[in-house]
């Protein structure tokens, strides 16, 4: 059996979660779905990031301590990806105590091995966000958010010799062309690399919201070094060996575009200083934008995902986000873009096939299904539809995949639109045209199910399947002719009634 371990990033509780998030989330679980669906031993993670000077001052702005403030917010998210269908199997929180130890015991291996020392940092300071800042980035030499002066400042850091890297870090992307896709992506990390590696101070005094670094209760680790340890914590990294080595380096990261660096530069350099291999494989993907610009919070331009979802319905919204652009590419979220995919899509292409289908199975036939031919008109495009669709989910193209399926749907409507059995007398002919449509809805079903799991598990049992799309293993599933007769087939409300 194949294993398949695969994570998100973990979100700020600064805010609760918006489009942007769910994007990164309905993706990863799509893939954590296909994979169970063929079988695979799937681990999908995510989690909320607590720590760092950005969540204590978010729960100061509203008067909580900062623990309090991430009790209130972290089942904000586990809300939301319940509300969105998304299948994770463990939620790691970095203020647990699981996550302390790891971090404690993998920081610990990186400064056994020599690459942590002791130093002084001295920076261009902001005391109003308590963070440095470089000289590039001051506005008229002000802090570019708060307008004030900054003060040069200096304080004992402890240092990550991320400089000692350079070259492996160049030797392991060239030995694994495959570890950051895509391609564009991964130039941008070699870029950065190349440029050369600074040494990065990695905890701080002057916050004590975070680990304590074990060696010196003075110091806490820095954000980044302890959220990205969370994809260890949850495979019992220093506790459970054979867990461990199940899972890694066998990974499958999703980022957003914003984390490049840390997931493609520092991560595997830190993996490589604790002495473990760095992950096997991270997939960068796009923003969603809202008018050309990144939706964020301090955008002030975040859209709801559950709000969306109440008005379109949860497949509907999880189809556009990954049928409306290329996994990896920029997306623009457009209002008038979601409608227009859930009429046409939806409404019109898929929504039509199964209303027509079970229509005339039912009026004509007292609702029993026929079988589909062996030598359907489109039993060689569908076979060919679904090893496309097969294809595209093993390389993280759900994009790809949705355009394959929809390909069929549109075979099947026309074929209908051109056979009419609407019009046709009791008879073979009758009986081939609803066999082969059936046939393909039930394809339909098994390469959807990972992107819309309620819709393909309602057609499922309307077209008088069993069980449910995910059941089985889907490869055995995908080639033609497997649809039995004699099922009885419901005709229901039309699932997506056309909206204006
Ligand atoms: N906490 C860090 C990640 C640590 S992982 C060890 C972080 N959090 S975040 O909440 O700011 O963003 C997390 C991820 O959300 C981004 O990397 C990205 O995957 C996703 N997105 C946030 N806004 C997004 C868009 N507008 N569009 C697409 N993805 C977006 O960074």
């Amino acid at each position: 059996m194949s294993r398949f371990f695969i994570t998100t990033p973990i979100y700020y509780v600064n805010d609760v979660p918006h489009l942007g998030h769910a994007y990164t989330m309905v993706s990863a679980d799509s893939f954590a779905r296909w994979h169970r669906q063929i079988s695979d031993d799937v681990f999908f993670l995510t989690g909320t990031d607590e720590h760092g000077l950005k969540i204590a001052q978010a729960a100061a702005e509203n008067g909580m301590s900062p623990k309090e403030w991430t009790d209130s917010l972290a089942p904000r998210f586990q809300d939301a990806w319940r509300k969105l269908n998304i299948s994770y199997d463990d939620f790691i929180r970095t203020t647990e105590p699981r996550h302390y130890e790891t971090v404690q015991s993998f920081l610990k291996s990186v400064y056994e091995n020599g690459y942590i020392y002791k130093d002084i940092y001295r920076g261009l300071y902001c005391v109003s966000c308590e963070a440095y800042y470089q000289e590039a980035e001051l506005d008229n030499g002000n802090c570019p958010i708060h307008g004030r002066p900054v003060v040069v400042m200096e304080e004992e850091n402890y240092f990550f010799r991320l400089s000692a890297f350079t070259d492996r870090l160049l030797e392991w992307y060239e030995r694994h062309p495959e570890a950051v896709g895509p391609s564009s992506k991964r130039n941008e990390a070699l870029g950065f690399i190349r440029q050369g590696l600074q040494d990065i101070s990695i905890t701080r005094t002057s916050i004590d919201w975070g680990v304590p670094v074990p060696w010196d209760s003075q110091h806490v680790f820095y954000v980044w070094y302890d959220a990205l340890i969370n994809y260890l914590t949850a495979i019992d990294y220093g506790r459970d060996l054979e867990k461990f080595e199940l899972w890694w380096p066998s990974v499958h990261h999703i980022i957003g575009k914003d984390i490049i660096r840390f997931h493609c530069v520092w991560w595997p350099a830190m993996c490589m200083a604790a002495g473990i291999d760095p992950p096997a494989n991270i997939f960068v993907h796009g923003w969603l934008l809202v008018g050309g610009e990144k939706m964020a919070k301090s955008a002030g331009n975040k859209v709801d995902p559950l709000e969306l979802a109440n008005e379109f319905g949860l497949d509907a919204v999880r189809y556009y986000l990954l049928r409306d652009t290329n996994f990896g590419s920029d997306g623009d979220f457009t209002y008038e873009a979601l409608t227009s995919r859930y009429n046409s899509d939806l409404a019109n292409n898929l929504g039509n096939l199964l209303q027509r289908v079970t229509t005339v199975v039912v009026s004509k036939l007292g609702g029993q299904a026929p079988k589909p031919t062996a030598d359907s008109p489109l039993a060689v495009f569908a076979g060919e539809v679904m090893e496309s669709a097969r294809t595209a989910w093993s390389q993280f193209a759900p994009q790809d995949a949705l355009e394959a399926i929809w390909s069929l749907i549109h075979e099947a409507n026309a074929r209908l639109e051109v056979v009419a059995p609407w019009k046709l007398e009791l008879g073979s002919e009758l009986e081939n045209v609803l066999g082969d449509a059936l046939e393909c809805l039930r394809l339909v079903c098994i390469g959807l199910y990972p992107v819309m799991p309620d819709t393909s598990s309602e057609i499922w049992r309307r077209i008088g399947m069993d069980g449910s799309p995910e059941d089985g293993n889907a490869l055995a599933a995908l080639s033609w002719g497997q649809y039995q007769s004699s099922k009885v087939i419901e005709k229901g409300i039309p699932l997506f009634p056309r909206r204006k």
